[in-house]
């Protein structure tokens, strides 16, 4: 929806651009309701001052969605996603989330690792082996053995289970142009997580390798996958796009949380061939700290800014960043961060009042451009 031209509250003139975008929340369990409300009141302030509208509708999965609808996937909650501009999800403890995912086709799910400044002391590893840490680590989402051929039986040996990593080459293709393309707007290095040595019949190294000679200037490397989990530890600062399985991608960006400080740091965005997507921070229901008002909201909020990058609203994605940097270089932690010295413990409320605050006081041109940009 757009309106011919308005002036927004940082005193920038927009032309033809006063969109409107609905949302679906789905908050889920755990912490989920908190860094999603959390998430929801700058994303509502940046949208304010960029001069844009957002409606929120609220969708279900998992158990409350199994409670109000016997489904952990309901009708209903398709039904507020068809025709929406973007799913911000939480997290469950169990079911639904695959089937959303796979409903929509989410096969590109891009996890970005990026190393805030003022947090390099809160890395798992020394500061100079994750200064200027920067990874783009895409997976597959919507295929392989999450999907594949299971089940559970009994024979004359005993119980048995079991699950299949099934790909499609072409689903293998498809994930390889996104992250190629990622890979040459960013470094132009391509390393390809596989297992080839053990599972000779899924070459992602061939089909990779195929689908590069449309993207030149990428280097494309194979590497074993637990080689890369060593190499991720050892040596972080030599990755740029990693491109793996959804179980390996699962796993390796774990590993992220740790190299960055804090799992709630994390955000994701799952895309489809329409670029219509599901943000989600990466990490799960935290059980040990629900509804204690103490969760990480900036792994969400990181969702979020996928979100409005995603929606070509640089603008305020910029505002969020630009925000979020400075409240952490002024001491300001959650407890995942685990304060110490002059570093100032604050809760999900207290930092989220912190980020309006700053927001608020970024200062603009005339021209509309931030005087303090995101690097
Ligand atoms: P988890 O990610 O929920 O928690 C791992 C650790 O990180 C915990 O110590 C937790 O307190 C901490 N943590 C995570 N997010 C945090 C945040 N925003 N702020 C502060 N600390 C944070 O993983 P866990 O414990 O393995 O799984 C718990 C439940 O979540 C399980 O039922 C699992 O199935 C589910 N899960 C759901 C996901 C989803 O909905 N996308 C993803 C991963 C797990
Ligand atoms: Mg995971």
């Amino acid at each position: 929806m757009y309106e011919a031209s308005s002036i927004n509250e940082s005193g920038k003139m927009k032309f033809f651009s006063n969109p409107s975008y609905r949302i679906v929340c789905i908050p889920g369990e755990g912490i989920g309701p908190e860094v999603v409300e959390a998430a929801l009141k700058v994303l509502q302030q940046v949208a304010k001052l960029e001069g844009f509208t957002l409606q929120v509708d609220y969708g279900w999965l998992g158990n409350t969605a199994l409670e109000q609808f016997g489904s952990y996937f309901p009708q209903a909650t398709i039904e507020l996603c068809d025709g929406s501009d973007g799913i911000l999800f939480g997290a469950v403890t169990q079911g639904g989330l695959l089937e959303l995912r796979k409903h929509y086709d989410f096969f590109c799910n891009l996890r970005p690792i990026r190393i805030v400044d003022s947090l390099l002391h809160k890395s798992s590893l020394r500061p100079e082996k994750v200064k200027g840490l920067d990874i783009l680590v895409i997976r597959e989402l919507v295929s392989g053995i999450y999907f594949g051929p299971s089940g559970r039986f009994e024979d004359e040996q005993g119980a048995y289970g079991y699950h299949t990593m099934l790909y499609y080459d072409e689903e293998i293709r498809r994930i390889a142009r996104q992250a190629l393309r990622k890979a040459q707007q960013r470094r132009g290095r391509l390393t390809v997580a596989h297992k080839e040595n053990a599972l000779p019949h899924l070459p992602w190294t061939r089909i990779v390798q195929a689908e590069a000679i449309n993207f030149p200037g990428v280097i494309v490397e194979p590497m074993l996958v637990d080689n890369l989990a060593m190499q991720m530890v050892l040596n972080p600062q030599r990755f740029d796009v990693i491109l793996a399985s959804n179980l390996f991608g699962d796993i390796l960006s774990d590993i992220g949380g740790a190299l960055v400080g804090s799992l709630g740091l994390l955000g994701s965005a799952s895309l489809n061939a329409d670029g219509f997507g599901l943000y989600e921070p990466i990490h799960g229901t935290a059980p040990d700290i629900a509804g204690l008002g103490i969760a990480n909201p900036l792994g969400t909020l990181g969702a979020c800014v996928l979100m409005l990058q995603q929606w070509g609203e640089a603008g305020a994605a910029q505002r969020i960043l630009v925000a979020q940097d400075k409240v952490l270089a002024k001491g300001y932690r959650t407890a995942d961060l685990s304060p110490q010295g002059s570093e100032i413990l604050v809760n999900t409320e207290e930092i989220i009042d912190l980020l309006l605050a700053e927001i608020c006081s970024e200062k603009y041109s005339e021209s509309g451009v931030l005087y303090e940009s995101y690097k």
